[in-house]
């Protein structure tokens, strides 16, 4: 009889595996949604207390160049070596301003060249909202993007690739890739740019930068510019998933499957006359 208890394990096993798998996914599911509700939650109500870290935070790393109330530091007062290196005023420039400054790594200004550069960020995600929540505290200004804000499952491709062409391309080239502007300074590639980054960059306009606020390009329109972005990364990327390309490969499988079909009935007609 041994020869049959295997077998009749097997039903068994499969259903075991079912089960992990059930189990596997669920967990997984509720892993991922408990991951994105604190995102959610993030974005521009802060607690008190998180404003007094940010209050903490801005007097240890950031006044020394934006002055003790946001007010900045007037570029011929102190610091006359380098007046560069003195702060413009945060007062009004937004929680959306500081996020990208701060998890961009550009603030707080380590080395000044002709621009201030992006680099690896000083700060946690928490220290980073704790700062922004602080200095969105004095005035309002540009919003961190929510996740609805980012969401651009709706938004057109072509409308994004035009907008891009129109207004961003003459300075970060038209595979996103950067270029040199004036006086020695640089648009860097925006090829890697998270879409939050992207969207931050068009509200607030860091340095050479001009601003796009929801009246120059619309918050759809931001979209559709963020999502052509993130089509010209998975483009340039030769050894990734071929992302949309399941239309020409369907079609030509039907052209072959035809084609062939014809040729066949070609030569048993021919193979038929001959006779
Ligand atoms: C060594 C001086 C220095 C330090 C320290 C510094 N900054 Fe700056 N910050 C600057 C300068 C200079 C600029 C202007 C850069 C430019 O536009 O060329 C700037 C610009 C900014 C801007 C952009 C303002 C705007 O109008 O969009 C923000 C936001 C900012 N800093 C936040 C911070 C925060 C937050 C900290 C602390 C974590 C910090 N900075 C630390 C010098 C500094
Ligand atoms: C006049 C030239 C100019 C135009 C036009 C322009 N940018 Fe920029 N952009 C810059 C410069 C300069 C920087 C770097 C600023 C800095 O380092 O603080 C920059 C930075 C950025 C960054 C940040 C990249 C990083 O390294 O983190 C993003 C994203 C970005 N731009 C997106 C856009 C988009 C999208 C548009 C079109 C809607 C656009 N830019 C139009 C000059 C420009």
């Amino acid at each position: 009889m041994s020869a049959g208890s295997p077998r009749r394990r097997r039903p068994i096993a499969t259903a075991a595996l079912v089960t992990v798998g059930l189990v596997l996914m669920g967990g997984l599911y509720a892993a991922a949604s408990s991951l994105a509700s604190p995102a959610r939650a993030g974005t521009n109500e802060a607690s008190p207390e998180l404003i007094s870290q940010g209050a903490q935070l801005y007097k240890e790393g950031c006044a020394s160049c934006h002055g003790l109330n946001l007010e900045g530091v007037p570029a011929d007062s102190t610091n006359k070596a380098n007046p560069k290196v003195n702060g413009p005023t945060l007062i009004g420039v937004g929680a959306a301003a500081v996020d990208f400054q701060v998890s961009t790594g550009r603030m707080p200004v380590g080395a000044y060249g002709k621009q201030v550069v992006a680099g690896r960020s000083s700060y946690t995600e928490e220290e980073t909202s704790a700062l922004a929540a602080y200095v969105a505290s004095f005035a309002p200004g540009p919003a961190i993007p929510s996740k609805e804000d980012l969401d651009t499952t709706d938004a057109s491709l072509a409308e994004g690739g035009e907008l891009f062409r129109t207004n961003c391309s003459q300075c970060h080239n038209f595979a996103a890739q950067g270029g040199a502007l004036s006086d020695g300074t640089f648009a860097p590639s925006i090829d890697p740019s998270q879409p939050n980054h992207i969207w931050e960059a068009m509200l607030t306009g860091p340095q050479n930068m001009p601003v796009f606020n929801d009246t120059t390009v619309n918050p759809d329109e931001k979209r559709a510019i963020i999502k052509y972005i993130a089509s010209i990364k998975a483009e340039s990327n030769p050894g990734g998933a071929p992302l949309g390309r399941v239309g020409p490969v369907s079609e030509g499988l039907l052209l072959w499957t035809l084609g062939l079909g014809a040729l066949i009935a070609c030569s048993v007609w021919l193979g038929a006359k001959a006779k």
